[in-house]
């Protein structure tokens, strides 16, 4: 059996990744595959546990990172690979390219430490795609603003935290032009969805 793909949504805070997701596992499996979505952090018992942490405890920014990595390495192991291996597709929503964004970019960590955790924890697995669903940051806030939902310790951050975050992202989708692929997230629903349409038809039938 051929191993699955592994798909990555990516953007900051607002930017309307997660509307996606559920049309997006929709589409792959109307293509034929078996789809797991999952998320970051979480996806596990651990890992949600982690994250409960995560998104309301005030911590240092190293103990962030770490714990960031320890909830992926949980991840990883036990339900990216195995799904993979079993020929599954896998979406997540966030994986590590939020890390070098939120944590180098957001909070000053180097990139150099972060990638030491990645391929710690990662060993040669990269998503086979990414989407970075890009806005600029002032629309993400009215966005977030509009959900109504009370705002976690990241969605807290001042606007200036939030443009280092897209930069940061940015730079990840000019670093890995190949994986990385950046949606214009300020468009229309239905153009956002040809854009993705059309990549992941990519995955499909490689050219
Ligand atoms: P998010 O995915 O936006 O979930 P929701 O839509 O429920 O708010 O929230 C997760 C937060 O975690 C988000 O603000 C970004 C942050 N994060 C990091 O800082 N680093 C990481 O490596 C990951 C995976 C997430």
């Amino acid at each position: 059996m051929s191993r699955g793909k592994f798909i990555t949504l990516e953007g900051i805070d607002g930017a309307g990744k997660s509307t996606h997701l559920a049309w997006l596992a929709d589409l792959i499996q109307s293509r034929g595959e078996t789809v797991l979505t999952t998320r970051e952090p979480g996806g596990t018992s651990l890992g949600e546990r982690l994250r409960e942490l995560l998104l309301h405890e005030p911590m240092q920014p190293a103990a962030e990172t770490l714990l960031m990595f320890a909830a992926r390495a949980e991840h990883v192991a036990t339900v990216i690979e195995p799904a993979l291996a079993k020929g599954m597709w896998v979406i997540s929503d966030r994986f590590t390219d939020a890390s070098y964004a939120y944590q180098s970019g957001g909070r000053g960590v180097s990139w150099d430490k972060i990638a030491i955790l990645e391929n710690w924890v990662q060993g040669d697995l990269q998503p086979d795609l990414t989407l970075l669903f890009d806005v600029p940051v002032n629309l993400a806030r009215q966005r977030l603003a509009q959900s109504g939902n009370p705002p976690d310790r990241f969605e807290l951050q001042q606007k200036e935290f939030f443009e280092r975050v897209r930069t940061a992202y940015l730079a990840r989708a000019a670093a890995f032009p190949g994986r990385v692929k950046v949606i214009d997230s300020s468009k229309a629903h239905s153009a956002v969805q040809t854009q993705i349409e059309h990549l992941i038809l990519e995955q499909q039938c490689p050219r």
